[in-house]
């Protein structure tokens, strides 16, 4: 613990010099720039060197993996919208932060198909990833790359260096003070990548913030970016410290070591805020996410800029959605194939509100509604979900008691475990979609839906509302309810629209699941990262 202490302390004496003299701490921090700087470039010769190796090995033995299409039409969109042939020249080394580069999880889906794109763009360029998964080696992380994600990395312009300190970022490092422990264990790391390499663009894609905001104070000409997936001090947090430091973490103590503590965590919050200002381009996964970052980020970087302008760009990951575009036709004669049904594809937990959408449902029906589209049809509710345990077959017995009270037996079916082809047949099959949870973070759900052309009714919060079912081409693509009769509102107005209404919604739904394809993705991420090759070309030539 007295290490801790130490630390902590050592970290609040550099926080408080750099408020207090920050031209001081800025020259200290140019000369360790210019230190590191040096100290690495052999190790940067030798990379470019071994870069250029393998491209030539590579070329000879033309290994050469079969493109997508998406990539060529999105290479050449790209090039139409954003800079020019000559700025595919680009030549500088790209530094990825992401110390959990072999996880396998969403984030590295993000990290990999960033890089895929950035190679794409960028030919001339190389890709590092910073990161501390020792125990494999380069083809290996490729390997499970292509087969877990399915993303073919150029090999030549991909490197991997290894950091040692990754120890200090874990949680159980910092039993205690965990968020500022942490924060401080990414400088530490942070240094640790600079003294292996000092790259030219720097990107932060695990949410270390600290890590950027050291690369500017040792080297204030490599712009650096951050893509978000989730805020590391929440708003709600620092609204508690405001309102005298209730918040979860904010240690209610009394007294003495209750103010430390205090101190310390408005400090940390400041500090954050502050970081954000030294960020040159941030991107969000999400508009939950952006909303967050921006009220903590946003006024010390608009005031930096002296604007009211939000900068901040949602960039959303980067979901499967071809697999259900290929399968399910959205077209006037595939029409003839939907009937009035009711799609609802979610595992039955509780918190996926099955019940609320089934009395939905009950009321929908009692209204007695007219379809003229689906004149020899009577509506049905199919739900999809898979069932874990006996807690989940317990619920779903339930619900199917439920439905037999409601007297509507008939017109509900139940799918356990339905496997992929069933689930994308029914999609083809049914008119609409449904989602009943409440604020759910992002629902990968409600994306397929809309890639399949079903019009969704989702619950009026949370990602459905803010990123997924919104309005394209200035028209809706779906129905927002809150209560059982807003939800069968919904219904009977996602069933009644004439043929050519539903048809264009259903076209306004796929083109709203664009956004969410890998290509979408490539090309909002392409537009965030050209901006910041702009930023170092420019910086360089001063
Ligand atoms: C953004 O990241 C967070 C944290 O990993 C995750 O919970 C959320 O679902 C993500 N949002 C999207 C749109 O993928
Ligand atoms: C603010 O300034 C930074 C760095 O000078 C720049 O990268 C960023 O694009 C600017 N933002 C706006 C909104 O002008
Ligand atoms: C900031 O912008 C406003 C107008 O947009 C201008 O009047 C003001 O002088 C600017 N301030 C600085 C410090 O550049
Ligand atoms: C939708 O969310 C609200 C909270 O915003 C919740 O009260 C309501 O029960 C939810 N409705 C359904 C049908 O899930």
């Amino acid at each position: 613990m007295a290490l801790v202490s130490i630390v902590l302390s050592l970290l609040l004496a550099v926080f408080v010099s750099f408020l207090c003299f920050p031209a001081v701490v800025r020259f200290l921090g140019e000369q360790v720039g210019h230190y590191l700087r040096r100290s690495s470039r052999t190790r940067r010769e030798l990379l470019l060197a071994r870069v250029a190796t393998e491209a030539k090995n590579h070329e000879a033995e033309r290994i050469e993996v079969e493109d997508y299409d998406w990539e060529e039409i999105a290479s050449a969109a790209i090039d139409g919208r954003v800079g020019n042939k000559e700025d595919k020249q680009w030549e500088g080394i790209v530094g990825f932060f992401h110390p959990f580069c072999n996880a396998g999880g969403g984030g590295e889906r993000v990290l990999w198909a960033a890089i895929r794109a950035t190679q794409k763009r960028w030919p001339k360029a190389v890709c590092v990833v910073y990161t501390g998964d020792h125990d494999v080696d380069k083809t290996a992380i490729l390997k499970r790359v292509k087969d877990r994600f399915n993303i073919h990395l150029h090999p030549p312009t991909v490197h991997f260096l290894y950091l040692t300190t990754r120890h200090w970022v874990l949680a159980s490092t910092w039993p205690r003070f965990t968020l500022l422990g942490q924060s401080l264990g990414s400088l530490v790391l942070a240094y640790d990548a600079f003294a292996l390499l000092v790259p030219d663009i720097f990107v932060d894609t695990m949410g270390y913030a600290f890590a950027l905001a050291l690369s500017s104070l040792f080297f204030p000409n490599v712009p650096t970016g951050a893509y978000v997936h989730y805020p590391t001090i929440s708003t709600d947090m620092l609204d508690s410290l405001q309102a005298g430091g209730q918040g979860i973490n904010a240690g209610a103590g009394k007294g003495y070591r209750g103010a430390a503590k205090q101190k310390y965590w408005q400090l940390f919050a400041r500090t954050y805020s502050r970081v954000g200002s030294a960020i040159d381009v941030v991107m969000t996964n999400s508009t939950w996410t952006q909303a967050h970052v921006s009220s903590l980020w946003g006024p010390s970087r608009n005031k930096r800029n002296n604007t009211t302008e939000n900068d901040i760009d949602v960039v959303f990951p980067p979901v499967a959605v071809e697999e259900v575009t290929q399968a399910v036709e959205v077209s006037l004669a595939s029409e003839k194939k939907r009937g009035p049904y009711i799609l609802y594809i979610a595992q039955f937990r509780p918190e996926k509100n099955h019940q609320l959408i089934l009395e939905a449902f009950a009321k929908f029906l009692r209204s007695d509604p007219k379809l003229p589209a689906y004149p020899n049809e009577k509506p049905q509710l199919i739900l999809i979900g898979s069932v874990r345990d006996s807690l989940d077959e317990k619920s779903v017995y339930k619900l199917r008691l439920l439905a037999h009270e409601l007297h509507m037996k008939e017109n509900v079916e139940f799918l356990c475990d339905a496997p992929w082809p069933q689930m994308l047949e029914w999609m083809g099959r049914a008119s609409v979609g449904v989602n009943g949870m409440w604020n759910e973070h992002f629902g990968i759900g409600v994306v397929e839906y809309q890639a399949a052309g079903l019009i969704s009714v989702v619950n009026n919060s949370g990602g459905p509302k803010l990123d997924i079912v919104v309005d394209v081409d200035g028209k809706p693509t779906g129905f927002h309810a809150t209560t059982a009769e807003e939800y069968a509102e919904g219904f009977g107005k996602a069933l009644t629209l004439s043929l050519e209404e539903t048809l264009a919604m259903r076209q306004r739904a796929r083109k709203s699941a664009e956004r969410f394809t890998d290509r979408g993705f490539a090309e909002k991420w392409l537009r965030n990262m050209d901006k910041l090759v702009k930023l170092q070309v420019e910086r360089t030539r001063k």
